[in-house]
């Protein structure tokens, strides 16, 4: 098991990757009362081991990560008697540990949250970093906080029961940050994509810890996203614009938004032809889309409307090579002109 700290200005926050999800109880506090809250599908495949907390259900699918679930949840709270010294527990997705950080942030003002990491894609990014929240009419993550829980488990065996789509989601992320710093990590997966897939052991507890220590090393040097931290949105200026007006799944939409920055990092002269291409070729490899065919014209109007741009500039992810994110400032008119 590997352990890594994140120190965040209001809590820190232990992870610990490669634990058995069923040793979460060594991580609770000893007072107070513990509530867990999953989804439906989770709840079904591993809530045999939470049965004596009681647990809290959302539905599925990012419809619903909207504040009319946190009310909700905040109604099952205050049935369910917590008060300050009471313990959310998330066991799930992202969108739960988003759901989760959130509502524990909130309620009451405050109280103290933990992550069971269900899917590739938390494991690796959502429940890392402290960022919580919820998407208002439609935009991706409108309504938030920074705040960190204080554990968060990411148990390889979980893996297991997800399907290709979501492991597939999964690997965009860990492209994402292999294309941000580590090379090696990246040449390593090209060679080894199978081994991946196919969720060899030792390759995912490689991967999934290399992705925790490369994102926690930048929030640990910009936790409220100033400067450095910005990198981690590689990929995400477009890929949320694809995701709002294709609805297709987060990772979907990352991998086809790392493949529209690729391309604009070499219309710039940052990255070479055979660079884009082995880039393409890792996330087809991965069984991950690189391209979009419809829609083009509604996706670059959704990204007017991106809530980190700042007027007409938005600070742009590009890549330098392989494993070097650079933070660039492009005007959205420059952005509408890429040959995507
Ligand atoms: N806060 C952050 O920093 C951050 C970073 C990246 C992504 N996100 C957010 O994360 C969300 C996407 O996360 P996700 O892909 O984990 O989605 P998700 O939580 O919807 O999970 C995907 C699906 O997998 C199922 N599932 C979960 N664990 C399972 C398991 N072990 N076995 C079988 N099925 C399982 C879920 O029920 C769900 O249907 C998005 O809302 C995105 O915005 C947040
Ligand atoms: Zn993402």
């Amino acid at each position: 098991m590997k352990k890594l700290t994140i120190s965040g200005g209001n809590n820190t926050s232990q992870l610990f990757i490669g634990e058995d999800y069923q040793n979460f109880k060594k991580y609770l506090p000893q007072k107070g009362q513990v509530i867990v809250l999953t989804d439906e599908k989770v709840r079904k495949l591993y809530g045999e081991a939470f049965k004596e907390y009681p647990i809290i259900s959302i539905g599925q699918t990012e419809q619903i990560k909207t504040l009319e679930t946190i009310d909700a949840i905040i109604d099952q709270l205050i049935s369910f008697k917590a008060d300050r010294t009471s313990f959310l527990l998330a066991v799930g997705g992202g969108i739960v540990c988003d759901i989760v950080g959130f509502a524990a942030s909130i309620y009451q003002r405050g109280i103290r949250f933990g992550f069971i990491s269900t899917t590739l894609l938390s494991q690796v990014d959502a429940s890392v970093g402290g960022k919580n929240g919820v998407n208002h009419r439609g935009f991706k993550n409108m309504i938030g906080v920074f705040n960190q829980p204080d554990f968060v488990i990411c148990d390889p065996k979980m893996l297991q029961t997800l399907g290709t789509e979501e492991l597939s989601c999964g690997f965009a992320e860990i492209v994402k940050h292999t294309l941000i710093a580590d090379k090696a990590m990246f040449e390593w997966l090209e060679k080894n994509y199978t081994k991946a897939i196919a969720l060899h052991p030792d390759a995912i507890e490689a991967l999934v810890s290399n992705s925790v220590e490369i994102k926690a090393t930048i929030v640990n040097k910009d936790e409220k996203e100033q400067g450095e931290r910005k990198k981690l949105n590689l990929g995400h200026t477009y890929g949320h614009a694809v995701e709002k007006v294709m609805g297709v799944p987060h990772g979907y939409a990352v991998s086809i938004g790392l493949v529209f920055a690729a391309r604009l990092s070499l219309q710039m002269g940052f990255l070479s032809g055979t660079d884009f291409q082995r880039i393409c070729s890792l996330l087809k490899n991965l069984n991950l889309p690189i391209t979009i065919n419809s829609k083009k014209e509604e996706v670059l109007n959704a990204l007017t409307m991106d809530k980190k741009k700042e007027g007409d500039i938005i600070q742009f992810i590009l890549m330098k090579g392989l494993g070097e994110a650079v933070i660039h400032p492009m005007k959205i008119s420059d952005l509408q002109s890429v040959e995507f």
